[in-house]
């Protein structure tokens, strides 16, 4: 058996043109989508995730601001900058690509954002409204891995899904969106004993840990739908997931490439959220 192969890029650009549509629709009634996007520090993989998401703002006639900072910016000047974004009229989300130099306390810079930009869905009180299950905006990466279960019409209500990994930014809001959508949520953590025991039972499978092949084959159950939220490098210095593909695609039902699989979506939903933040104001 080969698994079918959910498409992140050919997902995106659906949504994409829709974002791109409601963007166009803001801009002629004077009041153009902003997104202002803060780095701080040289991480080449930060770099490149924010050269990303300036680019796609910029095809779908977003208007993005780039801050970048040297990594000796003080914790009291960041603050300063989201402040003044904050009531910066021109800008709906505001996002600071995380993570931030260990001198930077994050969880300050996160609940410093206003919650009304916080297109992230990082701050405390958008982390509240989700678990409440009111939320105003979804994390962009578990967002994006909900799309691709609709994309395929999967029926999350009653399904076993497992969430590997339980970072804030993907694992735990991964598992809430999974529960509100009526699923039996299993999160591992890099202390879970014999992690296939619990893979084994998933018919979702959402993988984040951030490790190569952490998942095998022999982990994933036959038909299962395998959500890669990984971004490595193998030996050879090419692209790669949480997965290992080739044998689990033989396993799966369905699965992600890496690339073209969850990133583009994440990105995706980033825009969807900045357009919703445009749209409320
Ligand atoms: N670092 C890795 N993923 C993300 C993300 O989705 N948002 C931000 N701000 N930083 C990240």
């Amino acid at each position: 058996m080969s698994a079918n192969i959910i498409d992140g890029n050919l997902l995106s650009k659906k949504l994409r043109s829709h974002v791109a549509e409601r963007a166009a629709a803001l801009t002629r009634q004077g009041h153009q989508p902003g997104l202002a996007v803060i780095l701080v520090g040289d991480s080449p993989a930060s770099q490149v995730y924010v050269r990303n998401k300036i680019k796609a703002c910029e095809d779908v006639g977003i208007h993005s601001v780039f801050e970048k900072y040297d990594a000796t910016l003080s914790e009291a000047d960041l603050l300063a900058r989201v402040e003044a974004l904050n009531h910066d009229t021109r800008i709906h989300g505001i996002l600071v690509q995380l993570p931030l130099p260990a001198h930077i306390d994050s969880h300050k810079v996160i609940e410093a954002i206003a919650a009304d930009k916080d297109v992230d869905g990082f701050h405390v009180n958008n982390a509240g409204l989700l678990m409440t299950g009111q939320p105003l905006f979804r994390p962009c990466t578990p967002y994006g891995v909900m799309k691709m279960l609709e994309s395929i019409d999967y029926p999350v209500r009653g399904a076993n899904a497992v969430v590997v990994g339980a970072s804030n930014i993907v694992g735990k809001p991964q598992a809430m969106l999974l529960l509100q959508a009526g699923a039996t949520v299993t999160i591992c953590n890099s202390k879970t004993r014999d992690l296939g025991h619990h893979t084994r039972n998933a018919d979702i499978l959402v993988v984040a840990t951030g490790k190569r092949n952490i998942v095998t084959a022999d982990m994933v159950k036959p038909g299962a739908v395998v959500l890669d939220v990984g971004m490595n490098r193998d030996d050879a210095g090419k692209l790669c997931g949480d997965v290992d593909y080739g044998p689990c695609a033989e396993v799966a039902g369905w699965i992600t490439p890496v690339p073209g699989g969850v990133g583009p979506m994440t990105i995706t939903m980033l825009l969807v959220n900045t357009i919703e933040a445009a749209e409320r104001n």
